[in-house]
């Protein structure tokens, strides 16, 4: 590795209109999922493919998240008190994670704005991007599989996942070419949303990214794109089609739960709690009942 140490930055800066009213006074990505909430899980992503610094985009509503990684020395002492260590170790865990820091996005224009605004604390590192409401299977090192692309190619490298045709339209989507390695593409080009027709294939962009600080300087020239946002797709698009930048993508083809869509959170829950050793047991068999009494 001849670069600085990756730094990661989880944008939460979206409102979530998705999944409202839940998220009118809490951003989305403080949903909990079955007893974290969904951002922790993130954290502990990066944090587990070895990155120690962690730069979160807050919005509105931006004490919740703070909050959630200080320390809460007044519960510390009361759980400490009880004798109850399991839970203690709990809730020091979420402020000893990682070294986090947050900046503000004073108005949701988009993920490629909010991207933007990591610039002056990610500086000349390159960093990861982790989208706060997309959750990978711990059990799936997608992104220690990404940064080492990164490392070989030295330029940006984003997470595919094959859609339903008929999903097209929610995601990014990515025109690519084979490469010599397995599992790994060369994109050609890239359009945000698109309608099906129009859509280069179906291999759609999943919320994972590793890039390089040039993205920053394409990002200030970004214009406002699909629904009036900056989107870091069009900058992407900018450096595919660059010969001297390029963009590569990891096909993934494991566990990823979008917890920023009703349906698919609710199936994220029940998929990790099933897996769980403490609620699996119980869980496993009153869902086999509940679904054969449909
Ligand atoms: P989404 O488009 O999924 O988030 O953005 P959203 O706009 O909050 O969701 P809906 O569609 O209204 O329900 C992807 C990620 O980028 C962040 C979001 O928080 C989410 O993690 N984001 C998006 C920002 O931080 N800032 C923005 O301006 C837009």
């Amino acid at each position: 590795m001849a670069h600085k140490p990756f730094k990661a930055v989880i944008p939460a800066a979206g409102l979530g209109t998705r999944f409202l009213p839940a998220t009118k006074a809490m951003p989305k990505e403080m949903l909990p999922v079955v007893d974290k909430p969904a951002i922790q899980y993130v954290v502990e992503e990066a944090v587990s493919a070895g990155i120690e610094d962690v730069l979160i985009i807050i919005g509105r509503n931006k004490n919740n998240i703070a909050n959630h990684f200080d320390s809460m020395p007044e519960l510390e002492v009361k759980l400490r008190e009880k004798g109850d260590l399991d839970r203690l170790a709990k809730v020091e865990h979420s402020t000893d994670l990682a070294d986090i820091h947050m900046v503000r996005q004073g108005e949701p224009k988009g993920l490629g704005h909010a991207v933007l605004r990591a610039r002056s604390h990610v500086g000349d590192h390159p960093f990861a991007v982790l989208l706060g409401d997309d959750l990978i299977d711990e059990r799936d090192p997608l992104l220690t599989t990404m940064l080492g692309e990164y490392d070989r190619h030295g330029a940006s490298v984003v997470a595919l996942m094959e859609v339903d045709p008929d999903q097209v339209h929610l995601y990014g989507v990515a025109a690519v070419e084979a490469t010599d390695t397995d599992g790994v593409v060369k994109i050609t080009g890239l359009v945000e949303k698109p309608k099906k027709e129009d859509a280069p294939s179906n291999y759609a962009v999943i919320g994972r990214y590793v890039l390089g600080p040039e993205i920053f300087d394409v990002l200030e020239h970004t214009e406002p794109g699909k629904g009036g946002e900056i989107q870091l797709t069009d900058a992407l698009q900018e450096q595919a089609a660059d010969p001297d930048a390029g963009v590569y993508g990891v096909v993934f083809g494991g566990r990823r739960y979008d917890t920023g869509d009703k349906l698919d959170y609710i199936k994220a829950i029940v998929q990790l709690a099933s897996d769980r050793e403490d609620l699996g047991a119980e869980l496993r068999p009153w869902l086999k009942d509940f679904a054969a009494g449909l």
